[in-house]
């Protein structure tokens, strides 16, 4: 079986010959093939759309078309064709994307094929995502890299809500040009009309989302209409062939484009291989570096000149964005993994509260006053959102209120950070403008942001600079000021223990005071109910006003049934591990039931409260408690005993 390839015809038969002559200095063929195919501008793509659009034929047909089917491969989609009995004995190409090599990547985030094929004029890789709903995370990550879009149309159903949905993600992740690929023409007998009234919705639609360039195209992937060749049953149709527009669409990398700005060298790791070296490896995700460059740390403001470019082959002149190198630097400067370096006349912006768009990716809800991981280019820090503004509809594109991220969420939200770090917008650079939060317990990415802007308070709110600071008033109070938070199930007996302790405490002449759940949410937050995002926003402020107080000088109880490990977590770091004390009140369900003071076990039971704490909310146990009390077992004079002596109170 014979076939001419389009790659035969690229290989250039002048190169072919001199390799044949001169074999021992000058590059095979195959050398010579290799470096010219990699000269060549590549074009990263995705193709969307619902499940029987056709899209497995239609990037089947484009590999098989650039001959990117291996003589076994074509052996095997013959004979399984065949075995299927596809119309005609035909190809039935949708197997060489779904059924012949099945290696997508199969992982906790990414559930996207990857294909590579090459034509005379460029080569692509094409993401194919698959249709369905809950794959918006993997969407999102195969455009993040994509500078076009495919969206596939079925000719005969138009629009449907996947079509938007995809086109507005494509549009979010920075993806300027558009192929809108109306499919199966011959099942509407190739007629004008269905596709110019498909078109004109699309564009419609498509309005605000502000792409560069929209096409579309009238295609049957089955048939190969309008695929390579030129379709006869479209003479109405003076547009592009999709490989045509796909050979010759300017879309720029998208990366290259965006992050052509000034240097941003994020660093991977320190390399000292010994005393007598030292360099900071990794790679400009922004800008060029060059030997002679003064650079500055973007954290600690430090600067010194690149010495040296150091790679496996040797030294460089200056590296460019995505070359993996090592910087040797004229003097020693303190930097570490996660640092970024600029040029010294253009630092990088730091901000520590930006707006951004999140899409949420895990089942796990998403909730304000929530502390979370983030990592942005190399950097790590810790991060909350501070309010979520709107979720974006995305078959309408409307704006709606929420108050808490579900799986696959797009929301518009602000985030403030506990350390400024280096940023851009993504519109001006993926690599600084894009960012994932990780969940700190579990370490599952939920979810991936993109930065409009930095908020004004960011750079306009500075801290004050006081006379009187803590250790003045704890001087005066002749005690350290501290916060003792007791956590446990509603009727644990929190209160009664953490009332019991103000009282030894005040009658040892210290000064305290006791924040309680039942009080506090009379009054500051009687805007706060039950739900987890409530508890989390609830504890959130007890956190933040026990710190405050602490640092009044006073010594603070806390009793807040405070069920998430999370945020007790973050109550820790706010309020600094040496000055917290947990109290793990563990009284069992059974008897907090049995007592119910307040009536409340019963009526949860009855199913007349949602969200109660222990009957269908869940209390997270401490893991690690300082203290741990069990009012079950023990009079409150005893645990008071046991309290007294932990906290080493005489
Ligand atoms: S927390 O979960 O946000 O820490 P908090 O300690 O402030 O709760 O308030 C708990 C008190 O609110 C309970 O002791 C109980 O009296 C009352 N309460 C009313 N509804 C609920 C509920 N659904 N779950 C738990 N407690 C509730």
């Amino acid at each position: 079986m014979a076939r001419t390839t389009r790659a035969a015809a690229a290989s250039p038969a002048a190169a072919g010959h001199a390799a044949a002559v001169h074999a021992e200095e000058q590059p095979s063929a195959i050398e010579v093939f290799i470096a010219q195919r990699q000269a060549q501008d590549l074009l990263r793509f995705i193709t969307c759309g619902s499940v029987a659009d056709g899209k497995s034929t239609l990037v089947g047909r484009l590999l098989w078309e650039s001959d990117q089917v291996c003589e076994d491969q074509f052996a095997a989609l013959k004979c399984e064709s065949k075995r299927r009995g596809t119309q005609g004995n035909a190809l039935d190409f949708a197997l060489l994307v779904d059924g012949l090599s099945a290696e997508r990547e199969q992982g906790n985030t990414i559930d996207v094929a990857y294909r590579y094929f090459a034509t005379a004029r460029r080569r692509f890789i094409v993401a194919d995502t698959p249709g369905q709903e809950q794959y918006t995370r993997n969407m999102v990550t195969a455009a993040s890299t994509a500078d076009v879009a495919v969206l596939l149309v079925d000719a005969r159903h138009g629009l449907l809500v996947q079509t938007r949905r995809h086109a507005y993600l494509a549009s979010l992740m920075g993806i300027r040009h558009v192929a809108l690929a109306v499919n199966k023409m011959d099942l509407v007998r190739f007629r004008n009309t269905a596709f110019t009234r498909i078109e004109a919705d699309f564009r419609r639609f498509a309005e605000p989302l502000g792409f560069a360039s929209i096409t579309a195209i009238p295609v049957s992937a089955l048939r190969g209409d309008n695929l390579v060749e030129r379709s006869t049953h479209t003479r109405w149709y003076a547009g592009p062939t999709l490989m045509g527009y796909l050979e010759t669409v300017q879309a720029g990398a998208q990366a290259g484009v965006q992050d052509a700005g000034e240097l941003a060298f994020p660093v991977q790791w320190v390399n000292r291989p010994d005393a007598s070296f030292s360099g900071f490896s990794g790679c400009a995700v922004r800008g060029t570096v060059r030997v002679g460059d003064a650079l500055r740390v973007t954290a600690s403001g430090q600067s010194a000149k690149v010495a040296e470019i150091v790679t496996l082959d040797g030294p460089l002149a200056e590296a460019r964005r995505g070359q993996a190198v090592t910087l040797r630097l004229d003097r020693e400067i303190d930097a570490s993994r996660g640092d970024i370096f600029s040029h010294l006349k253009n630092p990088i912006e730091t901000t520590d509260q930006f707006e951004a768009t999140l899409v949420w990716m895990h089942p796990d809800a998403g909730l304000a006053g929530r502390s979370y991981a983030i990592k942005l280019a190399s950097q790590w820090s810790t991060a909350s959102i501070t309010a979520i503004k709107h979720r974006v509809d995305v078959d309408t594109l409307a704006h709606a209120a929420c108050t808490q991220l579900s799986l696959n969420d797009i929301a518009v939200c602000t985030l403030a950070l506990a350390r400024p770090l280096a940023y851009d917008c993504y519109a001006a650079s993926h690599a600084l403008g894009s960012f994932i939060l990780v969940d700190r317990f579990s370490n599952a990415t939920v979810a991936a942001g993109m930065i409009s802007h930095s908020l004004r308070r960011a750079q306009n709110v500075h801290r004050q600079t006081l006379s009187i600071a803590r250790k003045h008033r704890e001087k005066l109070n002749r005690h350290p000021g501290r916060v003792i938070w007791f956590t446990g199930l509603s009727g644990s007996g929190k209160s009664t223990l953490a009332n019991a302790l103000e009282a030894a405490l005040h009658a040892r002449g210290k000064h305290t005071y006791l924040l309680d759940g039942d009080n506090v949410r009379q009054g500051l937050n009687k805007d706060l109910g039950f739900t987890a995002a409530d508890r989390v926003e609830n504890i959130r402020r007890i956190a933040e006003v026990a710190r405050l107080m602490m640092d009044a000088g006073l010594i603070v109880m806390t009793a807040f049934i405070s069920p998430f490990r999370g945020e007790r977590e973050m109550a820790r770091e706010l309020i600094g591990v040496q000055h917290f004390v947990e109290v793990f009140v563990n009284t069992p369900l059974e008897v907090c039931e049995q007592r119910d003071a307040k009536g409340l076990y019963r009526k949860a039971r009855k199913g007349l409260l949602p969200n109660f704490t222990g009957v269908n909310s869940p209390y997270e146990a401490p893991l690690e408690p300082d203290i741990v009390l069990d009012a079950s077992k023990d009079t409150v004079e005893e645990s008071l005993a046991q309290l007294v002596k932990a906290l080493g109170l005489r």
